[in-house]
């Protein structure tokens, strides 16, 4: 298939491009470089350095790049402490962003769209593990922003059929030999905790550790990001079959912030001292996805299903790109 990636030099969306070029598709990675970095991009790929809000430069891209089979839409303004300090960047840029992209791929006869979209939409869920129709309660700007590209999709599909998989990540995280994870500012534990190991930083702060849990900290859900690839490759190829779906994905297991930091000594060697500081607000206590239905209808199943894995493809890169991109 021939597939636009937006977003393909950022984290997630350019392994997803080195995932869909090994699994022979063709891809257009469209990025503005806001966050992202040349130097992830598939050389295989067709790279476009352009900007969503450019609603002009996203028709050109279609007409310059026609027959596009489908659209995976990763580019986002994505950080949730950012979002409740700059709300209109994000419930206005995200969603008016999309909304361009979505005008194009209408204009252009395109039907198929996955989004990457989030587990904050569950700040206050009534299961643990989450069932992707549990309750939405955003638990931020950001997490209403994607809340809102998911109602667009549902009209788009009623009045246009786009057909549309919204894909609801928790916590990404691990990396691949030659492309990983370079943000910045740095905000997921695990790069962080590398960071102390690799003498970046002189600890790890551990925000709250007396909440209901078996250790005190914060359990969440790492599912590393070539499963996510996968996830969206799988998505897209079985789409036309079963319709537009909304599916939570996780591994399952929940991992304390003690136990990431633990896994990390193990894994590094380094004794990565820590701190204990004030909770942050906002954060609940436990986030666990219930992935049950997309590994029932696409057959999905984690290949690093466990946090040792996780951290020890982290460390290969961190290790090996101190300073990421520039190293
Ligand atoms: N990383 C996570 O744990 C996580 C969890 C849930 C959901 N998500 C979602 O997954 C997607 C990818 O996350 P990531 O961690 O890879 O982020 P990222 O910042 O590494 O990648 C996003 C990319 O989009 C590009 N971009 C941003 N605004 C753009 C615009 N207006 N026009 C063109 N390009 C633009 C950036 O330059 C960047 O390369 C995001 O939509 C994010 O909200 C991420």
């Amino acid at each position: 298939m021939k597939i636009l990636v937006t977003g393909g030099a950022g984290y997630i969306g350019s392994i997803t491009t080195a995932e869909l070029i090994a699994a022979g598709h063709q891809v257009i990675v469209l990025d503005n470089l806001y966050q992202g970095h040349a130097a992830a991009v598939p050389p295989e790929a067709t790279f476009v350095q352009a900007d969503l809000a450019d609603r002009e430069a996203v028709e050109q891209v279609f007409e310059q790049h026609p027959h596009i089979d489908g659209i995976m839409h990763f580019a986002s303004y994505t950080l949730v402490g950012e979002s409740m300090q700059e709300p209109l960047r994000y419930l206005r840029d995200n969603l008016v962003n999309a909304a361009n992209l979505l005008e194009a791929a209408v204009t252009n006869g395109v039907r198929r769209f996955i989004l990457s979209s989030t587990a904050n939409l569950f700040d206050d869920p009534t299961t643990m593990p989450i069932e992707p129709d549990d309750r939405i309660v955003p638990g931020s700007p950001y997490g209403e922003s994607k809340f809102f590209i998911e109602r667009m999709l549902h009209w788009f599909d009623r009045i246009y059929g786009v057909k549309s998989i919204c894909l609801r990540y928790f916590n990404a995280c691990g990396d691949t030999p030659g492309r990983g994870e370079d943000h910045d500012p740095e905000t997921h534990l695990i790069p962080l905790v590398l960071q102390v190991a690799l003498g970046q930083r002189p600890h790890i702060t551990i925000f709250g550790d007396d909440y209901p849990t078996r250790d005190g900290t914060c359990v969440r859900d790492y599912v590393h990001v070539v499963d996510l690839a996968r996830a969206h490759i799988l998505a897209m190829e079985n789409l036309d079959r079963i319709g537009s779906r909304k599916f939570n994905l996780g591994n399952g297991n929940g991992y304390s912030v003690k136990e990431v930091i633990e896994m990390a000594r193990k894994v590094t060697g380094h004794p990565i001292p820590h701190v204990v500081g004030p909770r942050r607000p906002g954060d609940p206590a436990t986030l666990v996805a219930s992935s049950n239905t997309i590994r029932q209808e696409l057959g999905w199943q984690p290949r690093y299903p466990d946090l040792e894995s996780i951290m020890r493809s982290a460390w290969e890169w961190h290790s090996s790109h101190p300073h990421g991109y520039k190293s």
